[in-house]
Protein backbone atom coordinates (compact mmCIF):
# COMPACT_ATOMS: atom_id res chain seq x y z
CA UNK A 1 0.00 0.00 0.00
CA UNK A 2 1.74 3.29 -1.03
CA UNK A 3 1.68 5.86 1.48
CA UNK A 4 1.97 9.68 0.56
CA UNK A 5 5.42 11.12 1.16
CA UNK A 6 5.29 14.62 -0.53
CA UNK A 7 2.05 15.47 0.41
CA UNK A 8 1.56 13.68 4.02
CA UNK A 9 0.20 15.79 6.51
CA UNK A 10 -0.72 18.37 3.93
CA UNK A 11 -4.08 19.12 5.36
CA UNK A 12 -2.39 20.11 8.37
CA UNK A 13 -1.40 23.20 7.68
CA UNK A 14 2.03 22.46 7.07
CA UNK A 15 3.35 26.28 6.56
CA UNK A 16 3.25 26.29 10.41
CA UNK A 17 6.97 25.53 12.02
CA UNK A 18 5.25 23.57 14.54
CA UNK A 19 3.09 21.25 12.52
CA UNK A 20 5.76 20.40 10.33
CA UNK A 21 7.96 19.50 13.22
CA UNK A 22 5.08 17.53 15.01
CA UNK A 23 5.43 15.20 12.07
CA UNK A 24 9.12 14.06 11.87
CA UNK A 25 9.80 17.37 10.10
CA UNK A 26 13.40 18.16 9.81
CA UNK A 27 14.49 14.60 11.30
CA UNK A 28 15.87 14.11 8.18
CA UNK A 29 18.17 17.35 8.24
CA UNK A 30 18.81 16.76 11.94
CA UNK A 31 20.20 13.05 10.64
CA UNK A 32 22.00 14.18 7.92
CA UNK A 33 24.83 17.38 9.65
CA UNK A 34 25.19 15.14 12.78
CA UNK A 35 25.28 11.54 11.09
CA UNK A 36 26.56 11.53 7.69
CA UNK A 37 29.26 13.02 6.30
CA UNK A 38 27.95 14.84 2.53
CA UNK A 39 29.68 12.08 0.39
CA UNK A 40 27.65 9.66 2.07
CA UNK A 41 24.57 12.01 1.63
CA UNK A 42 25.59 11.86 -2.13
CA UNK A 43 25.70 8.52 -2.29
CA UNK A 44 22.47 7.66 -0.54
CA UNK A 45 20.49 10.06 -3.68
CA UNK A 46 22.45 8.21 -6.11
CA UNK A 47 21.73 4.64 -4.92
CA UNK A 48 18.27 6.11 -4.26
CA UNK A 49 17.97 6.47 -8.09
CA UNK A 50 15.78 9.48 -7.67
CA UNK A 51 15.73 11.07 -11.09
CA UNK A 52 15.03 14.99 -11.81
CA UNK A 53 11.24 15.38 -11.48
CA UNK A 54 11.47 18.91 -13.75
CA UNK A 55 11.65 17.07 -16.97
CA UNK A 56 14.61 16.02 -17.97
CA UNK A 57 14.84 12.95 -15.53
CA UNK A 58 18.54 13.09 -14.82
CA UNK A 59 19.48 11.54 -11.98
CA UNK A 60 20.02 13.74 -8.76
CA UNK A 61 22.90 12.07 -7.19
CA UNK A 62 25.06 12.13 -9.83
CA UNK A 63 24.28 15.52 -10.75
CA UNK A 64 25.13 16.19 -7.50
CA UNK A 65 28.45 14.15 -7.79
CA UNK A 66 29.65 16.22 -10.84
CA UNK A 67 31.09 19.43 -9.14
CA UNK A 68 34.31 20.15 -9.00
CA UNK A 69 36.39 19.79 -5.67
CA UNK A 70 38.16 23.42 -6.47
CA UNK A 71 37.54 25.25 -3.18
CA UNK A 72 35.61 27.47 -4.85
CA UNK A 73 32.13 28.79 -3.51
CA UNK A 74 29.01 26.66 -4.92
CA UNK A 75 25.66 27.14 -5.18
CA UNK A 76 22.49 25.18 -5.23
CA UNK A 77 19.72 26.96 -7.34
CA UNK A 78 16.21 25.15 -7.05
CA UNK A 79 14.10 25.72 -10.03
CA UNK A 80 9.91 26.93 -9.05
CA UNK A 81 9.44 28.13 -12.25
CA UNK A 82 6.77 26.12 -13.68
CA UNK A 83 5.67 27.50 -16.08
CA UNK A 84 5.11 24.26 -18.40
CA UNK A 85 1.50 24.91 -19.18
CA UNK A 86 -0.02 21.61 -17.41
CA UNK A 87 2.13 21.77 -14.26
CA UNK A 88 1.03 22.96 -11.30
CA UNK A 89 2.99 20.07 -9.06
CA UNK A 90 5.38 22.62 -7.65
CA UNK A 91 3.37 25.01 -6.97
CA UNK A 92 0.98 22.80 -4.30
CA UNK A 93 4.25 21.81 -2.51
CA UNK A 94 5.80 25.16 -2.01
CA UNK A 95 2.25 26.37 -0.44
CA UNK A 96 1.36 23.83 1.37
CA UNK A 97 4.53 22.17 2.13
CA UNK A 98 7.14 24.52 2.25
CA UNK A 99 9.27 23.15 4.88
CA UNK A 100 9.83 19.74 3.32
CA UNK A 101 11.31 22.00 0.42
CA UNK A 102 13.65 23.91 2.64
CA UNK A 103 14.75 20.77 4.15
CA UNK A 104 15.29 19.02 0.91
CA UNK A 105 17.46 22.61 0.24
CA UNK A 106 19.63 22.17 3.00
CA UNK A 107 20.17 18.59 2.71
CA UNK A 108 21.47 19.07 -0.75
CA UNK A 109 23.32 22.30 0.18
CA UNK A 110 25.24 20.03 3.19
CA UNK A 111 25.71 17.21 0.50
CA UNK A 112 27.25 19.86 -1.90
CA UNK A 113 28.84 21.58 0.27
CA UNK A 114 26.86 25.14 -1.03
CA UNK A 115 26.54 27.92 1.80
CA UNK A 116 24.11 30.13 -0.23
CA UNK A 117 20.41 28.78 -2.00
CA UNK A 118 18.40 30.44 -4.37
CA UNK A 119 14.78 29.56 -4.73
CA UNK A 120 13.92 30.97 -8.33
CA UNK A 121 10.30 31.20 -8.30
CA UNK A 122 8.03 32.17 -11.15
CA UNK A 123 6.75 35.75 -10.91
CA UNK A 124 3.50 34.75 -10.81
CA UNK A 125 3.93 33.00 -7.61
CA UNK A 126 3.23 36.00 -5.31
CA UNK A 127 1.39 33.95 -2.46
CA UNK A 128 4.29 30.91 -2.66
CA UNK A 129 7.07 33.66 -2.48
CA UNK A 130 5.59 34.98 0.68
CA UNK A 131 5.00 31.44 2.42
CA UNK A 132 8.92 30.78 1.33
CA UNK A 133 9.89 34.24 3.05
CA UNK A 134 7.98 33.69 5.90
CA UNK A 135 9.21 30.25 5.76
CA UNK A 136 12.97 30.86 6.09
CA UNK A 137 12.59 33.20 8.65
CA UNK A 138 10.74 30.57 10.62
CA UNK A 139 13.37 28.00 9.86
CA UNK A 140 15.91 30.18 10.61
CA UNK A 141 14.25 31.42 14.41
CA UNK A 142 14.54 27.49 15.04
CA UNK A 143 18.19 26.81 13.93
CA UNK A 144 17.32 24.92 11.02
CA UNK A 145 18.61 27.43 8.12
CA UNK A 146 21.31 30.39 9.16
CA UNK A 147 24.80 30.37 11.14
CA UNK A 148 26.20 26.89 12.58
CA UNK A 149 22.80 25.02 11.36
CA UNK A 150 21.43 22.81 14.78
CA UNK A 151 24.60 23.58 16.52
CA UNK A 152 27.18 22.13 14.30
CA UNK A 153 29.36 23.76 11.47
CA UNK A 154 27.21 23.98 8.35
CA UNK A 155 25.80 27.40 7.83
CA UNK A 156 23.14 28.05 4.75
CA UNK A 157 21.71 31.16 3.51
CA UNK A 158 18.26 31.12 1.34
CA UNK A 159 17.36 33.73 -1.12
CA UNK A 160 13.93 33.53 -2.68
CA UNK A 161 14.23 35.27 -6.05
CA UNK A 162 11.37 35.73 -8.41
CA UNK A 163 11.12 35.75 -12.12
CA UNK A 164 8.61 37.59 -14.21
CA UNK A 165 6.71 34.95 -15.59
CA UNK A 166 9.06 33.93 -18.47
CA UNK A 167 8.89 30.38 -19.46
CA UNK A 168 12.17 30.12 -20.81
CA UNK A 169 13.21 31.33 -17.49
CA UNK A 170 12.36 27.77 -16.45
CA UNK A 171 15.49 26.28 -18.46
CA UNK A 172 18.29 26.11 -16.34
CA UNK A 173 20.85 28.32 -17.97
CA UNK A 174 18.38 30.77 -18.32
CA UNK A 175 17.21 30.79 -15.08
CA UNK A 176 21.02 31.26 -14.29
CA UNK A 177 20.80 34.68 -16.54
CA UNK A 178 17.96 35.66 -14.95
CA UNK A 179 19.04 35.43 -11.67
CA UNK A 180 22.07 36.87 -12.66
CA UNK A 181 19.82 39.71 -13.51
CA UNK A 182 20.36 39.43 -17.31
CA UNK A 183 17.99 38.88 -20.05
CA UNK A 184 16.55 35.02 -19.88
CA UNK A 185 18.20 33.69 -22.89
CA UNK A 186 19.64 29.95 -22.33
CA UNK A 187 23.57 29.64 -22.10
CA UNK A 188 25.89 27.60 -24.33
CA UNK A 189 26.88 24.74 -22.86
CA UNK A 190 29.72 23.59 -21.81
CA UNK A 191 30.74 24.86 -19.61
CA UNK A 192 27.76 23.05 -18.05
CA UNK A 193 26.76 24.84 -14.27
CA UNK A 194 28.32 22.05 -12.55
CA UNK A 195 31.31 23.97 -13.29
CA UNK A 196 30.22 27.78 -14.45
CA UNK A 197 26.95 28.18 -12.91
CA UNK A 198 25.80 31.32 -10.80
CA UNK A 199 28.11 33.83 -11.00
CA UNK A 200 30.33 31.44 -12.95
CA UNK A 201 30.38 29.21 -9.67
CA UNK A 202 29.67 25.40 -9.48
CA UNK A 203 25.85 25.28 -9.36
CA UNK A 204 23.25 22.34 -9.25
CA UNK A 205 19.81 22.87 -10.58
CA UNK A 206 17.05 21.15 -9.11
CA UNK A 207 13.00 21.15 -9.64
CA UNK A 208 11.06 21.84 -6.25
CA UNK A 209 9.85 18.23 -6.20
CA UNK A 210 13.22 16.29 -6.67
CA UNK A 211 14.35 18.55 -3.47
CA UNK A 212 11.23 17.58 -1.78
CA UNK A 213 11.99 13.74 -2.17
CA UNK A 214 15.47 14.13 -0.22
CA UNK A 215 14.08 14.01 2.95
CA UNK A 216 12.92 10.81 3.18
CA UNK A 217 15.60 9.57 1.17
CA UNK A 218 17.79 10.03 3.99
CA UNK A 219 15.29 9.45 6.71
CA UNK A 220 14.55 5.80 5.32
CA UNK A 221 17.09 4.75 2.83
CA UNK A 222 17.74 4.56 -0.44
CA UNK A 223 17.22 0.84 -0.49
CA UNK A 224 12.80 2.03 0.29
CA UNK A 225 12.79 5.10 -1.82
CA UNK A 226 14.38 2.36 -5.10
CA UNK A 227 11.70 -0.09 -4.20
CA UNK A 228 8.71 2.15 -4.89
CA UNK A 229 7.32 1.47 -8.48
CA UNK A 230 10.09 0.64 -11.56
CA UNK A 231 13.65 0.23 -10.91
CA UNK A 232 14.74 2.44 -13.49
CA UNK A 233 12.94 5.78 -11.73
CA UNK A 234 11.13 4.95 -8.74
CA UNK A 235 10.17 7.16 -5.91
CA UNK A 236 6.87 8.78 -5.40
CA UNK A 237 5.40 11.07 -7.82
CA UNK A 238 3.27 14.28 -7.82
CA UNK A 239 1.32 13.72 -10.87
CA UNK A 240 -0.80 17.28 -11.88
CA UNK A 241 -3.86 16.17 -13.86
CA UNK A 242 -5.87 18.81 -15.90
CA UNK A 243 -7.97 18.63 -19.04
CA UNK A 244 -11.50 17.28 -19.50
CA UNK A 245 -11.55 14.61 -16.26
CA UNK A 246 -14.00 14.68 -13.79
CA UNK A 247 -11.33 15.26 -10.88
CA UNK A 248 -8.32 17.67 -11.81
CA UNK A 249 -5.99 17.89 -9.30
CA UNK A 250 -2.64 17.04 -7.68
CA UNK A 251 -2.33 13.00 -7.27
CA UNK A 252 0.80 11.62 -5.33
CA UNK A 253 1.23 7.83 -6.57
CA UNK A 254 4.02 5.79 -7.10
CA UNK A 255 5.85 5.86 -10.34
CA UNK A 256 4.74 3.87 -13.07
CA UNK A 257 1.23 4.76 -11.95
CA UNK A 258 -0.98 3.87 -15.48
CA UNK A 259 -2.29 6.59 -17.64
CA UNK A 260 -5.55 4.34 -17.53
CA UNK A 261 -5.57 4.22 -13.58
CA UNK A 262 -4.41 7.75 -13.37
CA UNK A 263 -7.05 9.25 -15.31
CA UNK A 264 -10.06 6.82 -14.99
CA UNK A 265 -9.67 5.66 -11.12
CA UNK A 266 -7.94 8.56 -9.34
CA UNK A 267 -9.10 11.65 -11.69
CA UNK A 268 -12.37 10.52 -11.66
CA UNK A 269 -12.26 9.35 -15.32
CA UNK A 270 -14.23 11.88 -17.98
CA UNK A 271 -16.91 13.97 -18.32
CA UNK A 272 -20.86 12.14 -18.69
CA UNK A 273 -21.48 11.01 -22.63
CA UNK A 274 -17.59 12.04 -23.33
CA UNK A 275 -14.74 9.62 -24.98
CA UNK A 276 -11.32 9.51 -24.71
CA UNK A 277 -9.32 11.40 -27.18
CA UNK A 278 -5.73 11.79 -26.12
CA UNK A 279 -3.62 12.33 -23.84
CA UNK A 280 -0.02 14.72 -23.46
CA UNK A 281 1.40 12.85 -20.65
CA UNK A 282 4.16 15.04 -19.84
CA UNK A 283 2.78 18.82 -20.01
CA UNK A 284 2.18 21.17 -23.16
CA UNK A 285 5.76 19.81 -24.28
CA UNK A 286 5.15 15.88 -24.85
CA UNK A 287 3.29 14.39 -27.82
CA UNK A 288 -0.36 13.11 -27.42
CA UNK A 289 -0.76 9.27 -26.79
CA UNK A 290 -4.21 7.99 -27.16
CA UNK A 291 -5.87 5.11 -26.74
CA UNK A 292 -3.98 2.18 -27.49
CA UNK A 293 -1.00 3.91 -25.05
CA UNK A 294 -3.67 4.07 -22.02
CA UNK A 295 -1.75 0.80 -20.42
CA UNK A 296 1.65 2.70 -20.70
CA UNK A 297 3.15 3.04 -16.87
CA UNK A 298 3.97 6.92 -16.35
CA UNK A 299 7.71 6.72 -15.80
CA UNK A 300 11.04 7.76 -17.63
CA UNK A 301 11.64 5.11 -19.85
CA UNK A 302 7.97 3.45 -20.48
CA UNK A 303 6.67 6.75 -21.71
CA UNK A 304 9.80 7.59 -24.07
CA UNK A 305 9.21 4.26 -25.15
CA UNK A 306 5.40 4.44 -26.34
CA UNK A 307 6.52 7.81 -28.25
CA UNK A 308 6.43 10.46 -26.23
CA UNK A 309 7.85 12.19 -22.62
CA UNK A 310 7.52 12.17 -19.29
CA UNK A 311 8.43 15.46 -18.88
CA UNK A 312 7.48 17.01 -14.91
CA UNK A 313 4.46 14.47 -15.06
CA UNK A 314 1.46 16.88 -15.89
CA UNK A 315 -0.94 14.72 -17.89
CA UNK A 316 -3.27 16.80 -19.91
CA UNK A 317 -6.63 14.71 -21.06
CA UNK A 318 -8.53 15.72 -24.18
CA UNK A 319 -11.77 13.82 -25.11
CA UNK A 320 -13.71 13.89 -27.90
CA UNK A 321 -14.96 17.10 -27.43
CA UNK A 322 -11.46 18.43 -28.38
CA UNK A 323 -10.58 19.85 -31.91
CA UNK A 324 -6.99 18.61 -32.56
CA UNK A 325 -6.09 21.42 -34.74
CA UNK A 326 -7.35 24.03 -32.41
CA UNK A 327 -5.35 22.55 -30.06
CA UNK A 328 -2.31 22.45 -32.36
CA UNK A 329 -2.56 26.28 -33.07
CA UNK A 330 -3.14 27.41 -29.40
CA UNK A 331 -0.31 25.10 -27.69
CA UNK A 332 1.81 26.79 -30.87
CA UNK A 333 0.59 30.36 -30.00
CA UNK A 334 1.79 29.53 -26.52
CA UNK A 335 5.74 28.60 -27.61
CA UNK A 336 5.76 31.69 -30.25
CA UNK A 337 5.09 33.65 -27.60
CA UNK A 338 7.54 32.14 -25.30
CA UNK A 339 10.47 31.63 -27.59
CA UNK A 340 13.26 33.84 -26.88
CA UNK A 341 14.17 34.76 -29.91
CA UNK A 342 17.90 33.63 -29.49
CA UNK A 343 17.89 31.13 -32.44
CA UNK A 344 16.26 31.25 -35.73
CA UNK A 345 14.81 28.57 -36.42
CA UNK A 346 12.93 28.53 -32.85
CA UNK A 347 12.08 32.51 -33.43
CA UNK A 348 11.29 31.86 -36.86
CA UNK A 349 9.44 28.13 -36.99
CA UNK A 350 7.24 29.16 -33.96
CA UNK A 351 5.51 32.07 -35.96
CA UNK A 352 5.17 30.93 -39.20
CA UNK A 353 3.84 26.95 -37.36
CA UNK A 354 1.18 29.02 -35.67
CA UNK A 355 0.48 31.15 -39.05
CA UNK A 356 -0.30 27.97 -40.99
CA UNK A 357 -1.89 26.33 -37.99
CA UNK A 358 -4.34 29.89 -37.27
CA UNK A 359 -5.55 29.71 -41.66
CA UNK A 360 -6.16 25.96 -41.06
CA UNK A 361 -7.88 26.49 -38.24
CA UNK A 362 -9.85 29.91 -39.49
CA UNK A 363 -10.80 27.96 -42.75
CA UNK A 364 -8.27 29.59 -45.06
CA UNK A 365 -6.44 26.36 -45.51
CA UNK A 366 -4.13 25.57 -48.29
CA UNK A 367 -3.85 21.56 -49.40
CA UNK A 368 -0.07 21.38 -48.62
CA UNK A 369 -0.53 22.94 -45.00
CA UNK A 370 -0.47 19.38 -43.48
CA UNK A 371 2.65 18.81 -45.53
CA UNK A 372 4.38 22.19 -44.79
CA UNK A 373 3.59 22.06 -41.18
CA UNK A 374 5.90 18.69 -40.96
CA UNK A 375 8.55 20.46 -43.03
CA UNK A 376 8.32 23.35 -40.42
CA UNK A 377 8.48 21.14 -37.46
CA UNK A 378 11.38 19.20 -39.08
CA UNK A 379 13.47 22.93 -39.57
CA UNK A 380 13.26 23.07 -35.92
CA UNK A 381 13.32 19.79 -34.13
CA UNK A 382 17.15 18.93 -32.94
CA UNK A 383 17.92 22.31 -34.53
CA UNK A 384 17.76 24.64 -32.07
CA UNK A 385 19.67 25.84 -29.20
CA UNK A 386 17.95 25.10 -26.53
CA UNK A 387 14.83 22.61 -26.35
CA UNK A 388 12.11 24.52 -26.14
CA UNK A 389 12.44 24.23 -30.12
CA UNK A 390 11.84 20.50 -29.63
CA UNK A 391 9.06 21.17 -26.77
CA UNK A 392 7.25 23.69 -29.69
CA UNK A 393 6.84 21.13 -32.26
CA UNK A 394 5.79 17.55 -29.97
CA UNK A 395 2.17 17.87 -29.81
CA UNK A 396 1.95 19.21 -33.24
CA UNK A 397 3.58 16.14 -34.86
CA UNK A 398 1.58 13.78 -32.74
CA UNK A 399 -1.34 15.43 -34.22
CA UNK A 400 -0.63 15.23 -37.53
CA UNK A 401 -0.18 11.73 -37.09
CA UNK A 402 -2.67 10.12 -35.10
CA UNK A 403 -5.75 13.24 -36.38
CA UNK A 404 -4.50 13.47 -39.98
CA UNK A 405 -8.80 13.27 -40.96
CA UNK A 406 -9.14 16.63 -38.93
CA UNK A 407 -6.85 18.44 -40.78
CA UNK A 408 -8.30 16.89 -43.82
CA UNK A 409 -11.87 18.23 -42.52
CA UNK A 410 -10.32 21.53 -41.84
CA UNK A 411 -9.09 21.54 -45.52
CA UNK A 412 -12.75 20.95 -46.72
CA UNK A 413 -13.79 23.70 -44.34
CA UNK A 414 -15.28 22.04 -41.79
CA UNK A 415 -13.78 23.97 -38.47
CA UNK A 416 -14.95 21.13 -36.00
CA UNK A 417 -16.43 21.82 -33.01
CA UNK A 418 -14.50 24.80 -32.41
CA UNK A 419 -17.61 26.05 -29.77
CA UNK A 420 -17.01 22.88 -27.50
CA UNK A 421 -13.32 23.16 -27.21
CA UNK A 422 -12.60 26.94 -26.69
C1 LIG B 1 11.83 25.76 -21.87
C2 LIG B 1 12.14 24.99 -20.63
C3 LIG B 1 11.45 25.27 -19.45
C4 LIG B 1 11.73 24.57 -18.29
N1 LIG B 1 11.01 24.87 -17.16
C5 LIG B 1 11.31 24.22 -16.01
C6 LIG B 1 10.60 24.55 -14.81
O1 LIG B 1 9.72 25.40 -14.79
N2 LIG B 1 10.94 23.87 -13.69
C7 LIG B 1 11.92 22.90 -13.68
O2 LIG B 1 12.22 22.35 -12.63
N3 LIG B 1 12.59 22.57 -14.80
C8 LIG B 1 12.31 23.21 -15.95
N4 LIG B 1 13.02 22.90 -17.08
C9 LIG B 1 14.10 21.89 -16.97
C10 LIG B 1 15.39 22.53 -16.44
O3 LIG B 1 16.15 23.02 -17.52
C11 LIG B 1 16.25 21.53 -15.65
O4 LIG B 1 16.39 20.35 -16.39
C12 LIG B 1 15.67 21.17 -14.28
O5 LIG B 1 15.38 22.32 -13.52
C13 LIG B 1 16.69 20.33 -13.52
O6 LIG B 1 16.15 19.91 -12.29
P1 LIG B 1 15.93 18.36 -12.00
O7 LIG B 1 17.18 17.64 -12.42
O8 LIG B 1 15.71 18.31 -10.52
O9 LIG B 1 14.76 17.94 -12.79
C14 LIG B 1 12.74 23.57 -18.28
C15 LIG B 1 13.43 23.28 -19.45
C16 LIG B 1 13.13 23.98 -20.62
C17 LIG B 1 13.90 23.65 -21.86
S1 LIG C 1 15.16 27.23 -28.93
FE1 LIG C 1 13.83 29.04 -28.73
S2 LIG C 1 13.83 29.48 -26.55
FE2 LIG C 1 15.62 28.13 -26.95
S3 LIG C 1 17.31 29.54 -27.39
FE3 LIG C 1 16.36 29.12 -29.35
S4 LIG C 1 14.91 30.84 -29.59
FE4 LIG C 1 15.43 30.75 -27.44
Amino acid sequence: MFEPVLTRGIDRDLTRIENYVAQGGFTALTKAVRELTPQQVVEEVTRSNLRGRGGAGFPAGRKWGFLPQDGRPRYLACNADEGEPGTFKDHLLIDRNPFLLLEGIAIACYAIGAHHAFIYIRGEFLTGARILEASIAAARSRGYLGERILGGDFSLEVTVHRGAGSYECGEETALLESLEGKRGNPRLKPPFPAVAGAYGMPTVINNVETLCCVPSIVERGAAWFAGIGPAGSPGPKLFAVSGLVRRPGNYELPMGTTLRELIFQHAGGLREGRRFKAVLPGGSSSPALVEEHLDTPLDFDSVARAGSMFGSGAVMVLDDSVCMVRAAWRLAEFYRDESCGKCTPCREGTYWITAVLERLEAGGGREEDPALLEHLAGQIGTRTFCPLGDAAIGFLLSSLKYFPEEYAAHLRGETCRREVAS
